[in-house]
């Protein structure tokens, strides 16, 4: 086994910073050694195989984004990043763990969506992964189903409260599925829209001509979101299931999740970095020279960007602080404006909905910490220490600490990131989400599991040898 002495940085957990330098003996951590230090293993890192300079660095927990779509089959169409692809370009941004969305549909086996996604992760994907489960068709069979997910290492299973006759689950079956969930310890994740009443806007706004990407932003109100987070929590809670909301975007919604923490109820909630930083009023409602007001399309996702000018964005930031909202994943869901977005030319309701930010997310929430939004040590909770938590994956996961598995980022705060297709762009989409953002940082090494895949700008990993993470039960609850 080599050993790697990460040297001379400040070690970033979400308990604090220290100035330390880190020992990783094969794939493991095996010391945290402040200056003067006279722990087992202070001999060793003397004789490490090989030393990084971690001067006037952080050094954190890799990321761990838990909500990415490789592959997913969407409006006709699939998502462009698979497990080789996607978690090379997280690799690059500082992500070293995903928990991806596996599908099943109406009529179709649990068991047969979740072999899919392990042929499909198998011997291609550069970090690890684990998944959870899409329940897109709640029936006999698949609520049986969800009986063995947790052996299989499936600790969470996400329904649909949007998208009729696609994945949709309606009152009833979302009930019955949070009793399951209550019983066999499983994590229910919740897209939290009311998506029979968003169709009917949606199909007016398009009957009376309204066909741009912007009025897919008009269609899908905060009403629409406010209303299926409260319907979510009070099914929940009926059950005595705890929920996790996906992609909040609606200040109002992070309001019924606050009420509901306040309240004592086990209710958790995600925002994505979109909904930290892109807004209905200056993305969904682009024009372009090439695109025209089809421009938005790129940022055409549920739930959808909201009006930076009713305080969305900002509220985002604050449940952040607050802990109203616990984590940020990415929601990593990329389709290309040719053939795919353009699918919806004539009519917004026709674009596969998605954004892709799965190379930048550790970027964007750092970005947070230099304009004064959250602390250090929040941003390594935020993307790092509570997904692991949350997700079943910390102690293994999610920390610097002996015994941890050695997923280190060494993050350059004198370091920049300029985003765009022709700078630093490594997910397979033809345009960038994130164009012309300026990040005052930059991940400078990415290992995983002791091995560098990320250093001095170049990629030194290997395709395959990420390995599934058969995740326990959530972390997160007394
Ligand atoms: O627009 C999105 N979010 N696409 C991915 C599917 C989902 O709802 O998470
Ligand atoms: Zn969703
Ligand atoms: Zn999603
Ligand atoms: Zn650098």
């Amino acid at each position: 086994m080599s050993t790697v002495l990460v040297k001379g940085g400040t070690v970033v957990n979400a308990t604090g910073a220290v100035a330390a330098d880190v020992l990783v003996d094969g794939e493991k951590i095996v010391a945290v050694l402040e200056p003067g230090s006279t722990l087992l293993g202070s001999d060793l890192a003397g004789s490490a195989d090989t030393v990084i300079d971690a001067t006037g660095k952080y050094v954190i927990p890799g990321g761990i984004d838990a909500h990415t779509h490789f592959s997913l089959p969407f409006g006709g169409t699939q998502a462009v990043d698979d497990f080789d692809t996607g978690t090379r370009a997280a690799a690059w941004g500082g992500t070293t763990s995903v928990i991806d969305f596996a599908v099943q549909r109406y009529g179709e086996r649990v068991e047969d969506g979740l072999a899919k996604w392990h042929d499909m992760a198998g011997g291609n994907a550069h970090i690890d992964y684990g998944f959870h489960q899409i329940i897109g068709g709640v029936d006999e069979e698949s609520l049986k189903a969800m009986e063995g997910l947790v052996d299989e290492g499936i600790t969470s299973y996400k329904l649909f409260m949007a998208y009729p006759g696609v994945f949709y689950s309606d009152d009833a079956q979302i009930l019955r599925a949070m009793q399951k969930a209550r019983e066999f310890g499983l994590m229910t994740m919740m897209h939290a829209e009311n998506g029979p009443a968003i169709d009917v806007l949606a199909a007016q706004l398009a009957e009376s001509g309204k066909t741009s990407p912007y009025y897919h932003g008009i269609a899908r109100a905060w009403q629409m979101e406010e209303e299926a987070t409260h319907r979510a929590i009070m099914l929940a809670d009926v059950t005595g299931a705890p929920l996790y909301v996906v992609h909040v975007s609606a200040k109002q919604a992070v309001a019924q999740l606050a009420a509901a923490r306040d309240a004592g109820k086990n209710v958790f909630g995600e925002t994505c970095p979109q909904y930290l930083y892109l807004s209905l009023e200056k993305q969904l409602g682009a024009s372009s020279e090439e695109w025209g007001d089809f421009e938005g399309a790129k940022w055409v996702c549920s739930t959808p960007l909201r009006s930076e000018e009713e305080g969305h964005l900002d509220a985002m930031w604050q449940g952040l602080r607050t802990n109203d909202l616990q984590m940020v994943s990415t929601d990593h869901c990329p389709f290309c404006m040719k053939d795919q977005k353009e699918l919806g030319k004539d009519d917004f309701r026709a674009i596969p909905n998605g954004i892709g930010s799965i190379e930048h997310r550790v970027d964007l929430l750092y970005q947070g910490v230099v304009d004064g939004r959250i602390t250090l040590s929040r941003w390594v909770e935020l993307i790092a220490t509570t997904p692991a938590r949350m997700f079943g994956l910390y102690g293994k996961k999610g920390v610097i600490q002996p015994g941890a598995d050695a997923d280190i980022v060494v993050y350059d705060p004198n370091g920049h990131t300029s985003i765009g297709v022709d700078k630093t762009h490594h997910m397979n989409m033809d345009h960038s989400a994130w164009e012309g953002f300026e990040i005052d940082g930059h991940v400078d090494v990415t290992m995983s599991r002791g091995a560098v895949l990320v250093q001095d700008g170049e990629y030194v990993g290997t395709k395959g040898r990420g390995q599934f993470l058969k995740r326990g039960l959530t972390q997160y609850l007394v």
